[in-house]
């Protein structure tokens, strides 16, 4: 257990304001996401971003709105429509989740994004670190939330020279330091300064006691649910044994991930064809998405 500063002085919160807000002015990134208080396209961002670097994220989000400019117009589409509009965000589930998100906000908020973190952390995909963000950003809350941009900034900042450093330990900090003036914009500082220092040699996040390094696509199950979604979204309906075949995978291999997607309630199977699950499983009230 690290013993890091539990009660930062006056100064020491000053310095860290200056260094995080200064670094702001001159650098701050200008993201489309950034220039809404729809609470919709927030939220969408959010999902995006849960898992997908920013970059990417910009390449995408703006065709998404316009193709689902709302919660109802999300609801409303087809599973189908809606991953092939995420097609280059990857784990996929998000937006199956989301559609789910959409089909609860109007049915039980009016159609109209719920604002305390309860009821946010009840929709499909969104754990309560998204909540409290989509709430900061959406309304302006000084709700404290950490993710991994703002991790790096407290552990470069108030754990140098410790060992691996737990998120408890980070959240006194977080919101200890926390602009209640204008938390949207403070958060926005954080994740710019963490970003940078992400590009930085000797990514800080290292020393998180959550750190995991991602493991490489080329071979990986994600690959080839990503192979197999792409197939599915260009064809009605495909045989296991040509699934393989098209996507170069055994079907020793192919199978399992296939039954783990109809679990999951992306693909659905029919006498051994498979299909993206647009059916039926998707209305239904009681679908149990787990978060990507
Ligand atoms: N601006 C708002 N939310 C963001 C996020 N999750 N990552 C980067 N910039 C953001």
């Amino acid at each position: 257990m690290n013993s890091p500063v539990l009660l930062l002085s006056a100064e020491e919160k000053e310095r860290f304001h200056k260094k995080i807000c200064g670094h702001y002015l001159q650098y701050g990134r200008d993201l489309p996401w950034r220039k809404t208080r729809d609470g919709y396209r927030i939220f969408v961002s959010e999902v995006m971003l849960q898992q997908t670097q920013v970059e990417r994220v910009m390449g995408k989000y703006e065709d998404f709105i316009y193709l689902f400019p709302s919660f109802a117009a999300l609801a409303d589409s087809s599973l189908k429509d809606v991953l092939f509009a995420w097609q280059g965000l990857g784990y996929n589930r998000r937006a199956l989740s989301m559609v789910g998100a959409a089909r609860k906000v109007v049915t039980h908020h009016d159609a109209a994004l719920p604002r305390t973190i309860g009821d946010l952390a009840a929709l499909p995909g969104i754990g309560k670190a998204t909540a409290a963000a989509i709430l900061c950003f959406a309304f302006d809350e000084p709700v404290p939330f950490i993710e991994t941009n703002i991790r790096r900034v407290f552990i470069d900042h108030f754990f140098q020279g410790t060992g691996p450093v737990k998120d408890n330990e980070i959240l006194p900090l977080i919101e200890e330091t926390l602009d209640r003036d204008a938390p949207r914009e403070w958060f926005y500082a954080l994740m710019d300064y963490g970003s940078m220092l992400g590009k930085k040699s000797g990514n800080a996040n290292r020393k998180s006691a959550h750190y995991r390094k991602q493991s490489p696509f080329a071979n990986s199950d994600r690959r080839v649910r990503g192979a197999v979604l792409k197939l599915l979204l260009t064809e009605d309906s495909v045989s296991s044994a040509d699934i393989g075949a098209r996507t170069g995978v055994s079907a020793e291999r192919v199978l399992p991930i296939l039954r783990c997607m109809e679990r999951e309630g992306l693909v659905k199977e029919t006498e051994g064809t498979y299909m993206i699950n647009d059916g039926e499983k998707m209305n239904s009230p009681s679908i149990s998405i787990a978060p990507s």
